[in-house]
This record gives C-alpha cells, sequence and structure tokens, in this order.
C-alpha cells in the first residue's frame, strides 16, 4: 500500500510540509509506504478547456501534471495539503485539481482511493475549515473516500503559524495532523 501527499504550497521548506510530514510520518509507522510530491518547484499550468481529454487518456499540455496524477493513479491513499490563500486552496494546488479531467472522464481512476486534507494559516480563523472542505469536496468529485482526524478536529489537519512563530509551536495542528494520519492508515487497513 502507498500514500501519496500532495504539498501545495508555493515554497521550500514550508509550514505546509511541515505539517503534512507529521501525517505521513505515522502512516509510515504503520508499515504504509508514504511519497511526497511538492507543487513549488513543478510546471503546473491551468486547465485550457482544449477537450482532448473527451477522447483519450491524454492531456495537450506537457508539464509535470501527468507525471503527478500516474503517482497518484498508483496511490492506495492520497492526502493534499495547502496554505490558505484567501480562504481558499493554493493556485497550484487549484490548477492540479482542475487538471484531474483526464482521470475523471476516463474511468475515474481515482475512485475509491483513500483522501484526506490539511490546510495551513496565519490567522487562527484563517479558512483552514474551508480549504480542507473544498479538498475534501473535489475528492468527492472523484469518488473517492474521505477520512478526517479521529478526535480534535473534524475536517482533516488545521495548522496555525502565525508571523513570528514555528510550525512545532502549533500543538492543535500537529494533533490534527497525527489524528489524520492515524485514521487514514486505520481506513487503509480495513479496506485492504
Ligand atoms: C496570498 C496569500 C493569502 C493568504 N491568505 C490567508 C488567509 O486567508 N487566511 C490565513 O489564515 N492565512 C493566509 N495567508 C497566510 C498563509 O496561509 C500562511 O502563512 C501559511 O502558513 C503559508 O504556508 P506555507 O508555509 O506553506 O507557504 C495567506 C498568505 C498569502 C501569501
Amino acid at each position: 500500500m502507498k500514500v501519496v501527499g500532495i504539498c501545495g504550497s508555493h515554497r521550500e521548506e514550508s509550514t505546509t510540509l511541515f505539517f503534512l510530514k507529521k501525517a505521513l510520518d505515522v502512516i509510515e509507522k504503520e508499515g504504509i509506504e508514504t511519497e511526497i510530491i511538492e507543487l513549488w518547484n513543478k510546471d503546473i499550468r491551468p486547465c485550457i478547456v482544449c477537450d482532448q481529454c473527451k477522447k483519450a487518456y491524454t492531456c495537450s499540455q506537457e508539464d509535470d501534471v501527468m507525471d503527478i496524477y500516474e503517482k497518484l493513479v498508483n496511490a492506495d491513499g492520497i492526502i493534499m495539503a495547502s496554505p490558505v490563500y484567501y480562504a481558499m486552496v493554493s493556485g497550484r494546488l487549484k490548477n492540479l485539481m482542475d487538471r484531474s479531467l483526464p482521470q475523471r472522464r476516463n474511468g475515474m481512476k481515482l475512485a475509491g482511493k483513500v483522501g484526506g486534507a490539511i490546510a495551513v494559516g496565519a490567522s487562527r480563523n484563517g479558512g483552514q475549515e474551508l480549504v480542507c472542505r473544498q479538498i475534501v469536496t473535489w475528492m468527492h468529485l472523484h469518488e473517492m473516500i474521505t477520512v478526517s482526524d479521529r478526535v480534535t478536529a473534524h475536517f482533516g489537519g488545521t495548522g496555525w503559524v502565525p508571523r513570528g512563530t514555528k510550525s512545532e509551536d502549533d500543538q492543535t495542528g500537529i494533533e490534527t495532523s497525527v489524528n489524520l494520519g492515524k485514521k487514514m492508515a486505520e481506513t487503509l487497513k480495513r479496506l485492504e
């Protein structure tokens, strides 16, 4: 079994990556392989609505997106993590989500995979739960099975890193991300 974590941050060594790693560390400890794909250094262009994917499992654009989706199609679980941008997912993650039409139109290739969400913002009520919902809603449109964390937050991992603080300071963010990882591992094993 394998879980792929998508880090939607626009920068290296990000707060989003920190919380994503917390979830994936737990999954690794449960004996499940994990891989992180960071988007900050990838070429992810917007969908241009050319409709090539209506005719075949292809995309007219030659960037990094189809390679990322090959990994997601071969995974059993997917965690998408995003910084909160104006209470929405990051632009890079949104581009990646929109580019999933080939997977949806050609046999629902992500259906049945277990999915979870993590969102990280600088404000305490900055839209983390909204961003988790956006990710989970996208997963539902792909007929994925979604999990949230076990007890402390109900939408997934929710990180809060105000300016001048460190990700390590946010115990609630760590706890919700760890619990999301536990829930994903538990669900994958139950479905095995
Ligand atoms: C364009 C932009 C919009 C942002 N909007 C929000 C917001 O709506 N709510 C919030 O809590 N934080 C907001 N932030 C702060 C980031 O979500 C926060 O700094 C986050 O930790 C950055 O994640 P990263 O370390 O992965 O880049 C915004 C930051 C940027 C650059």
